[in-house]
């Protein structure tokens, strides 16, 4: 397998890569890229590390040499957030950003499957896939908006609430990745009961868990290592279901039915080709369809700015 890391050089790339340099399997390419020009440097840097994955940097204005023969794409390229700032502030710059790399992965590898972790990741994906239609390579089943660093908040948060292991703790988050768009489906943690009161509470906790780091980091951007570890997650759920391991289910932000929305996160069974099951999320309680029915008109908007922007 050949994973690509786009935006290799920043905070969530840097981590990511050094996740992935230990966790791949025996024999995969890891591709950096980026346009700082430390690029290069940091895969020599991860390269000392001794496991069987093979590294290689690079940087300047195109990414192609380490998109050609990708298998995953996973894209951190863009600006991060301020105190201050919503996501959907970062549409300026990284809408621009995500449909140029968009525009030369349909040209150079377009059966690859893309995970986009830049924001506003509820337009982003809608971009990249109004830019991969275009081009007459979109299949809806390769492309994700990574939502799994709101999966991991909430296994954590659950479990600190609850005393648990937080490896065993499960939680479906479904929607987008923003604010009210973000719902974790606590009613559906197996073993584990909460009140009203604990749901009214850690339901905007994991909303603006986000939030709370860029605070933390006071103007030093927002989280960049838990998203790396979410990211090693998600982008070693593609390659193990891609590599032919059967029931490999995690949470994305993909184009399904369109129920909802066009793009919606939801648990999807992992495949060879991407998407190969889109799971239901099962009956919500009171409180979460209520939450379901307050976000739509948010995410809708949200992807239809994407769409726009492109056409
Ligand atoms: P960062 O500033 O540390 O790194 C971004 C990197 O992108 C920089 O190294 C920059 O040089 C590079 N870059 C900019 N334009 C590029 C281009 N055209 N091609 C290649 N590289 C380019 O930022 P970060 O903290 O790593 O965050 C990156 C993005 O991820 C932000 O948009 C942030 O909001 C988003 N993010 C998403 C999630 C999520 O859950 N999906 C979580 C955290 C952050
Ligand atoms: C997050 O959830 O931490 C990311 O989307 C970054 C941000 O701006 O909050």
């Amino acid at each position: 397998m050949k994973v690509a890391v786009i935006g290799a050089a920043g905070g969530i790339g840097q981590a990511l890569a050094l996740l992935l340099k230990n966790r791949l399997p025996a024999g995969s390419d890891l591709a950096l890229y980026d346009i700082a020009p430390v690029t290069p440097g940091v895969a020599v840097d991860l390269s000392h590390i001794p496991t069987p994955v093979s590294i290689k940097g690079y940087s300047g204005e195109d990414p192609t040499p380490a998109l050609e023969g990708a298998d995953v794409v996973l894209i951190s390229a863009g600006v991060a957030r301020k105190p201050g700032m919503d996501r959907s502030d970062l549409f300026n710059v990284n809408a621009g950003i995500v449909r140029s790399l968009s525009e030369r992965i349909a040209d150079v590898c377009p059966k690859a499957l893309i995970g986009i972790i830049t924001n506003p990741v509820n337009t982003t994906v809608a971009i990249a896939a109004e830019v991969l239609k275009a081009k007459g390579v979109y299949d809806k089943n390769r492309l994700f908006g990574v939502t799994t660093l709101d999966i991991i908040r909430s296994e954590t948060f659950v479990a600190e609430l609850k005393g648990k292991d937080p490896s065993d703790v499960r939680v479906p988050v479904i929607g987008g990745h923003s604010g009210v768009t973000i719902l974790p489906l606590l009613s559906q943690v197996e073993g584990v009961e909460f009140t009203e009161e604990e749901v009214a509470a850690l339901t905007p906790r994991i909303q603006d868990a986000g939030t709370e780091v860029v605070e933390a980091k006071a103007g030093g951007g927002s989280a960049t290592l838990s998203m790396g570890q979410a990211a090693c997650r998600f982008g070693l759920a593609l390659v193990r279901a891609a590599q032919g391991e059967q029931d490999v289910v995690e949470c994305a932000y993909v184009e399904g039915d369109g129920k909802y929305a066009r793009f919606f996160a939801q648990p999807v069974r992992l495949g060879k080709n991407g998407v190969e099951e889109i799971l239901d999320h099962g009956p919500l309680s009171a409180f979460e369809q209520n939450a379901l029915d307050s976000m739509l008109d948010t995410l809708r908007k949200d992807i239809q700015l994407g769409e726009e922007f492109v056409k």
